[in-house]
């Protein structure tokens, strides 16, 4: 064999030093708006300041303004606006993003999602910044990567199916300078070409073999750019004639690029060669596009074969027909070498020599990441239209994670679910208006603080039931004309919030207001309020008919405990059974007829029990009063007491170690049924006893208050209330509650926080190796050392999200100040808590605004009357 060395080049940048574009005469200058809208082309000349017809292709362009809100408009240096080329007009100006890590253009194709589009961006820096420095930057396709820009000048494009009606183009600042871009463009293509499940192609390179031109639209009716190209060793036809190749290729290769090709001897291959893309991390995607342009005689043939980088042949044999375009597509995994080299052989030595018309290669861009669930997305571009929010809001809401909208929190999993919104900020933001319905679309959503604004008019009405089930904390307060409910709207112009000074924003506008509502109630019906001293709690209808039904015999009792065959606990009060109820398992607490004063406790329990309904509370199965026997029938919780996680009684029966989040979603759990009973109820009700043996967990850990035996119902006009007996628990007691004898909310409050450093310490409230050191006092000792590892249970060895334990433990030493009125309500505990948790789930305080440059918060609030501890220690 003589000299089969392929002739090739490197065409790197070649298309830069290509000659002019083909124009195609637009003879008529007919509306350029209205063609542009029969194809579904968007043409955006970013920092134009003005619509226009361009007029090497026709297509009218407009500016970039009702795409993007933030930028600034810049023009290149006159010199570099000389030439001829693509996109000449488009390039003179540009748009310039010198804040915010991400701007994205958002693109809203006629044709809607899934289908197949055709975007391109155009990026020229013509030293328009003066600074002679070639900025470097990412673009991405929504949330993913499609390529860095690096160069004067670079033409971009891209091959893509969105999952969703929008598409977002957005430039990334990677610290190399201050991203920009020229133009945008966007094409529908037909969805059956150039389309592969999950992936987008990049464009690398499309030539038009033998030509000597750049052709685009109207030559191409999709707007591909088809660089001429022409090397030496090479042959080249270009038979005349009429109009014959009519774009019957599902390609619609034009037929001005089909009708140029390049040949060589027969005895050599056609070979091209590329340098690898800079970034090849994936696969390349090949058209090779042929057509036979020679009437062959008999006995002539075309039969070709391609190799890749002479290792193996990349298909069948191709075989031509005479003015029949072919497409040939191949796809090859990741090519190690810096180089791509297609060489296009005769099949046989016989035939007719190789031939080739066009070929484009394209970069695999896999499409990794689910967006954002497209509901929460159109409900937050609504926001942002409805309030003209002007923040970082730019592409997709959630993803990247470190691109995430300001204020906006989301939830990722796994499995690449589609991530969704669970918290949004808009506190002090200046929105005005009413409180659109969108912000009820985003359904996922469990924290809304809307507070510090000027919103008017109703809350929507599924955001207040939401919130009121406790599965929202809405914040809404400081907006001087909002009200919950219709009647409020038009009596009420006005409705004066008092101000609410607390560790952080609280979203207390909501409980006030329902506290006002409720006092103008009250003051009807006063009668009923205290229980202290009728014991008779609304002895409606209704309440006695439920009472009659859940109500139990002994001989019942006897065959619900299988005759008292399993004991789970036993208290003063008497001792509690496992037992069934038909196939549900049940507790049945059974009282001890030596104790006088558990029957006012049974009484009372049973009583409130029947009154207060919530997920956090254990309810009530039922009840048996008959004669001296007393029992309650209580749902059954499979996990038994959450103090036998702390003294370690529960291992054996259960082993397992809570992790920090189990803690974190317990304790919210516990907070939520205490929240209900101080503020959900109404009047409202204090425990009393709250502590860790009071709270019951069920086989799904999921917390409840257990124990209303000394409860209190607590009327509501008076701040608090003096009681005949100070009850409750050493250790959890409050110090306050104990000396004044006066009970209050905050008491709860106290016994809570004294839960909740159990729940961080697994440690006994009363630490009797410290010389009965009590358990807070052990926490602000040891935090005078700074160390919040040596606090949080060590059987966590160290596995604790560092800033959800430090709000916690932050917020229990709030609770169990000395004095009651610096402890925060149940309500502002809730709300700390979610935070906690949510901390608690995203690694390392990711998700939380805020806290990532600040590092763990340290703004203890630290009760400084207490003898334990010296302020000047921190
Ligand atoms: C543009 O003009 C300036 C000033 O005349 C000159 O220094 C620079 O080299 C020119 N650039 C180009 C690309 O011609
Ligand atoms: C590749 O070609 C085959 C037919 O030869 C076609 O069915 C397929 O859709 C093409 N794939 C792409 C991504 O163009
Ligand atoms: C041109 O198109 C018509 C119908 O669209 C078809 O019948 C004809 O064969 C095509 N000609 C060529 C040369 O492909
Ligand atoms: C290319 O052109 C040269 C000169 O006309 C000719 O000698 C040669 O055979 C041609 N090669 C092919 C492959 O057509
Ligand atoms: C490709 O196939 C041809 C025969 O069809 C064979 O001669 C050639 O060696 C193959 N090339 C490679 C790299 O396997
Ligand atoms: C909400 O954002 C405001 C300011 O943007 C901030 O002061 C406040 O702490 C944030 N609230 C929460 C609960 O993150
Ligand atoms: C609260 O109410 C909303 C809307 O009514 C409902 O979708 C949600 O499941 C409820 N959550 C709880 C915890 O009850």
């Amino acid at each position: 064999m003589v000299d089969r060395q392929p002739s090739f080049l490197v065409l790197k940048y070649l298309w830069l030093v290509l000659g002019s574009v083909i124009i195609t005469a637009s003879n008529s200058k007919l509306a350029g708006a209205y063609e542009a809208d029969i194809s579904g082309f968007i043409n955006i000349d970013c920092g134009a300041l003005e619509s226009y017809t361009d007029n090497q292709n026709g297509l009218f362009y407009e500016p970039d303004t009702k795409y993007i809100d933030t930028g600034e408009i810049k023009d290149i240096i006159p010199n570099f606006t000389n030439y001829d080329g693509s996109h000449g007009r488009q390039r003179f100006n540009l748009r310039s993003f010198p804040l915010g890590k991400r701007n994205c253009y958002t693109l809203k194709p006629n044709h809607g999602a899934n289908n197949n589009y055709f975007i391109r961006a155009v990026f020229e820096y013509g030293n328009y910044d003066d600074n002679n420095k070639i900025p470097v930057f990412d673009l991405y396709l929504g949330v993913t990567k499609w390529t860095t820009v690096r160069r004067a000048i670079s033409i971009k494009e891209i091959i893509h199916v969105p999952s969703a009606d929008y598409i977002d183009v957005c430039l990334v600042n990677i610290g190399k300078g201050i991203p920009y871009i020229s133009a945008l463009e966007l094409r529908p293509v037909d969805n059956s070409i150039y389309r592969i499940p999950n992936v987008a192609l990049s464009y690398y390179v499309r030539y038009d073999i033998g030509g000597d031109i750049v052709s685009r639209y109207k030559v191409d009716v999709y707007d591909r750019l088809w660089y001429g190209l022409k090397l030496d060793g090479w042959n080249y036809t270009y038979p005349a004639g009429p109009d014959i190749y009519n774009q019957s290729s599902d390609y619609k290769v034009p037929d001005e690029v089909m009708r140029t090709s390049a040949t060589v001897d027969a005895s050599s291959p056609l070979g091209i060669s590329v340098n690898a893309p800079l970034d090849a991390s994936g696969q390349l995607y090949i058209y090779f596009h042929f057509a036979e342009l020679e009437e062959l005689n008999d006995g002539q043939k075309r039969e070709l074969r391609i190799e890749l980088n002479g290792e193996r042949n990349l298909t069948e044999p191709v075989i031509l027909e005479y003015l029949k375009p072919v497409t040939i597509n191949t796809t090859f995994p990741p090519i190690n070498s810096e180089r791509v080299q297609f060489n296009i052989y005769a099949a046989d030595d016989s035939y007719l020599p190789p031939i080739l018309n066009a070929v484009e290669m394209y970069e695999i861009i896999e499409l990794r990441r689910s967006p954002t669930n497209l509901d929460d997305v159109h409900a937050m571009m609504k926001i942002k239209s409805v309030y003209g929010v002007k923040r970082n809001w730019q592409g997709d809401p959630c993803l990247p994670e470190e691109h995430r909208w300001d204020g906006v929190i989301c939830s990722y999993d796994s499995s690449n679910n589609p991530p969704r919104i669970i918290s949004l900020n808009l506190s002090w933001s200046r929105l005005t208006g009413e409180i659109d319905p969108s912000f009820a679309s985003l359904t996922a959503i469990q924290y809304l603080y809307l507070n510090g604004n000027k919103l008017t008019g109703l809350v929507p009405a599924d955001l207040i039931k939401k919130s009121k089930n406790g599965s929202l904390t809405l914040s809404v307060e400081g907006n001087p004309d909002i009200c919950l409910s219709a009647a409020s709207c038009k009596k009420n112009k006005k409705i004066v919030v008092p101000v609410v000074a607390s560790i952080a924003a609280f979203s207390v506008f909501l409980i006030t207001t329902l506290v006002i509502f409720w006092r103008l109630k009250m003051r009807k019906k006063q009668a009923t309020v205290v229980l202290g001293k009728s014991e008779s709690i609304s002895e409606n209808k209704n309440d006695t008919f439920a009472a009659k039904k859940r109500q139990f015999t002994y001989s019942d009792i006897v065959e619900i405990t299988k005759n008292f065959e399993t004991v789970l606990g036993k208290g003063g009060f008497g001792t509690v059974y496992h037992g069934y109820l038909d196939d549900t398992e049940v507790a049945v607490k059974l009282l001890s007829s030596s104790s006088a004063q558990g029957y006012k406790e049974f009484h009372s329990e049973v009583k409130l029990l029947m009154r207060v309904h919530h997920r956090n509370l254990t309810s009530l199965v039922g009840y048996c009063i008959e004669g001296t026997h007393m029992g309650i029938i209580y749902e059954y919780m499979a996990k038994g007491s959450l103090d036998q996680y702390f003294s370690g009684k529960h291992e054996g029966k259960n082993a397992s170690i809570l992790s920090w989040e189990d803690r974190m979603r317990i304790a919210v759990d516990a907070a939520q049924g205490l929240e209900y009973l101080h503020d959900g109820c109404k009047p409202p009700i204090i425990h009393r006893d709250v502590k860790s043996s009071n709270i019951l967990l069920n086989e799904k850990l999921e917390a409840k208050i257990a124990d209303f035996g000394v409860s209190r119902i607590f009327p509501i006009e008076s701040g608090s209330h003096v009681c005949t007996g100070v009850v409750g628990t050493p250790g959890y007691l409050d110090p306050e509650y104990y000396s004044s004898n006066r009970l209050n909310k905050k008491s709860d409050i106290y016994s809570f926080g004294v839960v909740l450093l159990e729940i961080i310490t697994s440690r006994p409230v009363i630490l009797t190796a410290l010389k009965n050191t009590h358990i807070r006092k052990w926490v602000n000792s040891m935090l005078a050392g700074g160390d919040i590892k040596s606090i949080v249970d060590p059987k966590l060895s160290g596995d604790f999200e560092i800033n959800s334990a430090w709000k916690a433990v932050e917020l229990a030493l709030s609770c169990t100040s000395q004095s009651s009125s610096e402890r925060p309500t149940m309500i502002e505990v809730v709300m700390e808590l979610k935070e906690c948790l949510a901390l608690a789930m995203t690694p390392n305080g990711e998700g939380h605004p805020g806290n990532k440059s600040k590092g763990p918060k340290r703004m203890l609030t630290i009760d400084v009357n207490a003898d334990e501890f010296s302020p000047s220690a921190r």
